[in-house]
């Protein structure tokens, strides 16, 4: 193939010398019909490569030759979290599922949730699968995949607390102190709704409810499935019936990575359509 190209760039480049003598329209367009046959045929054997082992049309390359780069934060059960050494939950298993379904294999790459997106967008990794919400202003820094799950942003209190239903912590002169994961939505619609003075970030939902428990905030606003984990693992503790905001999770991808968006976005729809990915929640979410 790399003949065939070379052979197309010495045709280019002699009929340009050729029509130098000529005239100059002429040499524009051989030029261009002469090009765009290398560059098809080059395209057409990337396309074949990529599809070795997928069965899927679209030619994508990641970052890691063979795997599956994923980003996450896995301090959110059920959906990342660690059991031992190993990195498990519903995410975990969805991305082994895609990374199936496109012949690589994963690699789970554990970080603070707000450098996700700059480690996505970097080429660190090939995506973000991290309970992550789309969201306008993140759709401005990444591509989204099609949502695979929905999430609820919960608010959590001790047993006891005068904070009975969100809309208390919205009553006139109400200052109650809120503690959020940093970079999270929690984070970023609380911080608006009642000002960063009164808002506390932590690294990760457990150090947010360590500082509930320990009487420096006066409620969590987290995503529910991690707050019914933490509440759990809690004595004291209990989510409010109100929830604070409804999303959907997706996959982040560097913009304009649209190949392999396409390959993850056709996964995402194969393992919904064949029940897989209600049995992975199924599994984690009673
Ligand atoms: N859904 C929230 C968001 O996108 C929180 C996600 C946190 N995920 C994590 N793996 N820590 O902002």
């Amino acid at each position: 193939m790399k003949k065939i190209i070379a052979m197309a760039l010495v045709l280019v480049m002699a009929l340009g010398l050729f029509a130098a003598c000529g005239e100059d329209k002429e040499t524009k367009k051989t030029t261009t019909a002469a090009t765009t046959e290398a560059t098809t045929e080059a395209t057409t054997e990337a396309t074949a490569e990529a599809t070795e082992g997928t069965g899927e049309a679209a030619a994508f390359t990641t970052v890691n030759p063979g795997k599956l780069t994923m980003a996450t934060n896995a301090y959110f059960p059920p959906y990342e979290y660690y059991e031992g050494e190993t990195i498990i939950g519903i995410d975990a298993e969805i991305a082994a599922a895609i990374a199936e379904k496109l012949g690589l294999e994963l690699e789970i790459v554990d970080m603070q949730f707000d450098s996700i997106i700059s480690s996505v967008n970097a080429g660190s990794a090939d995506m973000g699968l991290a309970g992550m919400t789309v969201t306008p202003e993140r759709q401005e820094e990444v591509d989204f995949s099609i949502s695979y799950a929905s999430g609820v942003q919960s608010i959590i209190v001790k047993e006891g607390s005068p904070i009975t239903t969100v809309d208390d912590l919205y009553a006139e002169g109400a200052a109650y102190k809120v503690g959020v994961q940093l970079g999270t939505t929690g984070d970023i619609y609380s911080t608006d709704d009642f000002g960063e003075e009164l808002v506390t970030q932590y690294t990760n939902g457990n150090e947010a409810v360590a500082a509930l428990l320990g009487g420096d905030v006066d409620c969590v606003i987290i995503d529910n499935e991690p707050a019914k984990a933490f509440v759990e693992a809690n004595e004291g503790l209990v989510i409010l019936e109100t929830s604070y905001a409804d999303e959907d999770y997706a996959a982040c991808l560097a913009k304009g990575n649209t190949a392999l968006l396409e390959a993850i976005d056709n996964a995402i729809m194969e393992l919904t359509a064949d029940g897989t990915i209600d049995a992975i929640i199924a599994k984690y979410i009673k």
